[in-house]
């Protein structure tokens, strides 16, 4: 832990990795299995294929996968975390996967937890992180936004199913004493009362406990979603969230070199790089090839801009992520890298 970090400090992104399954699964496949087709899926969402899990595989070791690379990215060893912080909705252990996570890192004198808010888990988390950052409680955090929804996914709810993909993605940020500060801003918002349109309840039946009584039984129903609710929600929520933080941190569109957003659907993507004026060309978009990856999306996007370049050090990223809660969420970044 930092002990000798003042309350004004700013953080800094200092890494980032991703790990996605070896199984990919086409359009044309999924055709195999429900009524539906590449042009269809294609046309509606721009969606390609999905990766997903396999018998061999967990989400702790893609999200260590992941750690490890962005680690590798900032020169990091893991036992120099204090944090480690897992946004998932769709752990390997309902009590938290991040405790593994850290085990498997070697991340010995790291604490770890999950944080739960699904397609949002990753912005929360980053903004979460940075507050243990700022007030000089932590020095450096590992950030992983990691999901399996293959495994809640109805494979025979064609509404639903060609949506989603498994993946990891990971940043390491840590905080600065110089006055930098790579979250220049970032709101955050809940609405429990429109939150029926994206779930994944719990089953409602009851046995028999003692007597008369009865309890709950455990499990969880696939995912029930209504996507013309959730297609509106977001392209209604996400540009007015982007327009308001812009605005408080005195940013124009112009200013910025990226807009990242939630992989959900290139409909949507393209209907709020629309509505706030920036070019297609500064959208960055991968959801071709792993559909909505939930928690994932966000991080695994930035690895793939920065390794590939498009990203550089000192460039201005909006991003938003969206979804189940209803939750959503947004933030301006700045890309330091590796000091
Ligand atoms: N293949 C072929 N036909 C299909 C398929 C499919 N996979 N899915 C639906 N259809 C049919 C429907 O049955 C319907 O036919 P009908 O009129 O005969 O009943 C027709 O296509 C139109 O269906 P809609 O649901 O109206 O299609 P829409 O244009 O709204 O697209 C979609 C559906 C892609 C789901 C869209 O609503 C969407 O993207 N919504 C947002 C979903 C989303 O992003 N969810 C994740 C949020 S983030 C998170 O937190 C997880």
């Amino acid at each position: 832990m930092a002990e000798s970090l003042t309350r004004t400090s700013g953080v800094v992104l200092r890494g980032c990795g991703s790990a996605t399954p070896n199984r990919s699964i086409s359009n044309e496949d999924l055709g195999q299995r429900v009524e539906t087709s590449d042009s269809w899926i294609r046309s509606r969402t721009g969606i390609a294929a999905r990766k997903v899990v396999g018998a061999d595989e967990s989400l702790a070791e893609l999200s260590a996968q992941a750690a490890e690379r962005a680690l590798q990215m900032a020169g990091w060893s893991a036992d120099s975390l204090d944090l480690i912080l897992l946004a998932t909705s769709t752990p390997d252990d309902l009590f938290g996967s991040a405790p593994r996570l850290q085990a498997r890192l070697g991340a010995t004198n790291a604490v770890a937890f999950d944080l739960t808010a699904a397609c949002s888990g990753f912005l929360f988390a980053l903004v979460t992180a940075a507050q243990y950052l700022r007030t000089g409680a932590m020095a450096r955090i590992l950030v992983v936004g990691a999901d399996q929804l293959s495994r809640w996914v109805n494979w025979d709810d064609r509404r639903s199913c060609v949506l989603f993909g498994d993946a990891a993605g990971a940043l390491v940020m840590e905080a600065s004493t110089d006055g930098r500060d790579d979250l220049e801003g970032f709101l955050l918002r809940s609405d429990g009362s429109r939150g029926e349109v994206l779930q994944l309840p719990q089953v409602s039946e009851r046995n028999p406990l003692v007597g008369d009584s009865t309890h709950q039984c455990g499990g969880f129903l696939p995912i029930q979603m209504n996507g013309q609710e959730v297609y509106k929600f977001a392209v209604r929520e996400v540009p007015a969230i982007l327009t308001e933080l812009l605005q408080e941190t005195g940013t124009k569109a112009n200013d910025l070199n990226w807009l990242l957003l939630h992989q959900a659907n290139q409909r949507i993507l393209d209907a709020v790089a629309e509505r706030l004026s920036v070019s297609s060309d500064r959208v960055l978009s991968n959801l071709a090839h792993y559909g909505n990856t939930s928690a994932a999306t966000i991080p695994v996007m930035l690895d793939e801009a920065v390794r590939d370049g498009r990203i550089e050090a000192g460039h201005r990223i909006a991003s938003s992520g969206f979804g189940a809660g209803l939750s959503w969420g947004a933030a301006l970044l700045r890309w330091s890298g590796p000091a």
